[in-house]
């Protein structure tokens, strides 16, 4: 008698709205199509290492599409560096060897950019592996669309046009300061939906005289206030230089001094860059003598109900997920491929950032109705 497949799934890296969506689609699909059984490992990849997990049933996965964040938790946890008992193991046989005594078929990992490199490993690792792109970043690889950008995009844009009466009435400049630390389709995205009047992204570095002539020019026309929205990786022409340096010494850095130094000097620049919206604002105040405020939206992007084109496409991917499992399709992400979906291999999307290309018909538009870019 044919055995009933038992198939696990995990959410990793930062939560973002649709997960739980995702989640419902993969349960109901295996158990209403096949009568597969669903479980679920608390708190990514941790808790596959700790064999933390929960039975999801129809009924379990019943009232969730539109519960935002991920009922199994999440961490940044990655299987070959996890902090456990207070010091950094390798858990990766541990996981090899739960996924084992859990007589698991396939392992379904939710996840931006770090969890496909990590899902990667546990591929090579023996396991079948298949992935979900999700981050409210956008910039997974070889996917049209993450789950959890619409949703946050949304938030971001609604932010932006509640800053412009404020910024109006005030006379003043409002930064708004919008999640992505190496790609900027947040900042843009919302940037071009709320109007905003500068857009600072990671992509194009920027020069502060330049964000001040466009701010002051557009007081010439009238216009005493400004809306800037800034990705929280942009950086100014003189950083991305130093952040350029820092990053291509840990790319090649080979002994494990070098790693670790180099992980060091990154460090130390992320946490002087940590406070650069607030040092914009400062510079910006100077430059057009005009009052500067900074609004951090922070988490609140990625909190709470899930946009409907989040749900639609959690649930199209977490189907289609399904289908491939069944037809003995694994090393894969499920990508979004125009109105289909498309298996990536996982080689292929590990490690490869979907970053916005400076001449991107998004870029484009917005430069086409007066926005400066910074550059
Ligand atoms: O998941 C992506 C992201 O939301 C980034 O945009 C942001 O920089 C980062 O996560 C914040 O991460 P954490 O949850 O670890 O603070």
């Amino acid at each position: 008698m044919k055995r009933t497949k038992r198939i696990g799934i995990l959410t990793a890296g930062g939560d973002s709205p649709g997960l739980n969506a995702a989640i419902r689609a993969v349960g109901k699909a295996a158990a209403v199509e096949h009568g597969w059984e669903l479980i679920g490992f608390r708190d990514g990849f941790l808790g596959l290492a700790e064999n933390r997990w929960t039975r999801l049933d129809r009924q379990t996965l019943a009232g969730i599409l539109t519960v935002g964040g991920t009922v199994l938790g999440t961490s940044r946890d990655k299987p070959h560096r996890m902090r456990i008992g207070g010091r950094e193991r390798d858990m990766t046989d541990t996981i090899v060897a739960n996924y084992r005594k859990q007589r698991l078929d396939a392992l379904v990992c939710l996840g931006g950019g770090g969890t496909q490199k990590n899902a990667l490993r546990l591929l090579d690792a023996g396991l079948n592996i298949l992935t979900l792109p999700k981050t409210i970043d956008n910039d997974v690889a070889h996917t049209d669309a993450t789950i959890g950008f619409d949703t946050a995009l949304g938030i971001a844009t609604e932010a932006i046009d509640r800053l412009h009466s404020t910024a109006h009435s005030h006379h003043r400049i409002i930064i708004a300061e919008i999640m992505g630390h190496a790609a900027g389709w947040l900042a843009l995205g919302a940037g071009i939906a709320g109007g905003a009047d500068v857009i600072l992204i990671p992509e194009i570095p920027y020069d502060v005289g330049a964000v001040a002539a466009a701010i002051r020019s557009r007081v010439r026309r009238g216009n005493n206030f400004s809306i800037v929205a800034v990705a929280e990786g942009a950086k100014s022409i003189e950083d991305a230089r130093l952040f350029a340096d820092v990053d291509k010494r840990k790319k090649s850095a080979r002994t494990k001094e070098e790693k670790d130094y180099a992980r060091l000097r990154l460090t130390e620049f992320e946490s002087k860059h940590a406070g650069n919206t607030l040092r914009l604002a400062e510079q910006l105040k100077e430059l057009t003598q005009l009052e500067a405020r900074v609004t951090i939206l922070g988490y609140v992007q990625r909190g709470g109900t899930p946009s409907f084109a989040d749900r639609l496409l959690a649930t199209r991917l977490g189907t289609a997920c399904v289908d491939y499992i069944a037809e003995g399709v694994g090393g894969v992400m499920i990508a979004a491929s125009g109105d289909g979906v498309k298996p990536v291999p996982l080689r292929d999307v590990a490690g490869v950032l979907k970053l916005v290309p400076t001449d991107h018909s998004w870029v484009t538009a917005a430069r086409r109705v007066g926005t400066a870019m910074g550059d």
